[in-house]
């Protein structure tokens, strides 16, 4: 069972990074408590979380040397996810189940294009690509 809560919305740009924020009110989590699991598009694998300690064992090879999170924040409940060097089929939905948490947020990432700069057609400044990011939580 899953339950989706807040929602929020980030714009990134090609080439550039973003935090994808993941966090729980819960603090004071103990390692064991601390089971995350990033996903792309409901399946690919783009970080774990296993036991407290970031894994990236599994993750899929798209997302090498571009998915961090922030260690020192994951006591405080913070799972946040920086992606880098992003691209266009990064877009589409992200997950961030985690499996021992009470109140989550999740957001929806808008990643565009920052075309020529002054040479880009409207068309193509406005050109957007929507990720959204559902955090959900088993209950
Ligand atoms: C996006 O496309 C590039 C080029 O085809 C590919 O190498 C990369 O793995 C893709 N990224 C994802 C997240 O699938
Ligand atoms: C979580 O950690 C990231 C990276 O340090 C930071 O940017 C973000 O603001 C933190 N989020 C919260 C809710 O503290
Ligand atoms: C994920 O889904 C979005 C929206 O359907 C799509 O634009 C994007 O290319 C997909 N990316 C991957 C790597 O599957």
């Amino acid at each position: 069972n899953f339950r989706v809560s807040l929602q929020e919305t980030v714009v990134g740009f090609i080439g550039g990074s973003v935090v994808l924020p993941c966090s729980t009110i819960d603090n004071g989590l103990k390692n064991e408590d601390i089971t995350v699991y990033w996903r792309h598009n409901s399946s690919q694998n783009v970080y774990d979380i296993i036991e407290g300690e970031g894994s990236v064992e599994r993750q899929d090879s798209a997302y090498k040397n571009r998915a961090e999170t922030f260690p020192i924040e994951y006591m405080k409940g913070n799972f946040s996810l920086k992606l880098s060097n992003l691209q266009f089929n990064d877009s589409g939905k992200y997950i961030c189940y985690i499996t021992k948490a009470h109140k989550n947020p999740s957001t929806q990432l808008f990643v565009k294009d920052r075309g020529n700069h002054g040479t880009a057609t409207r068309t193509e400044r406005i050109v957007s690509f929507l990720i959204l990011l559902h955090i959900l939580q088993y209950i």
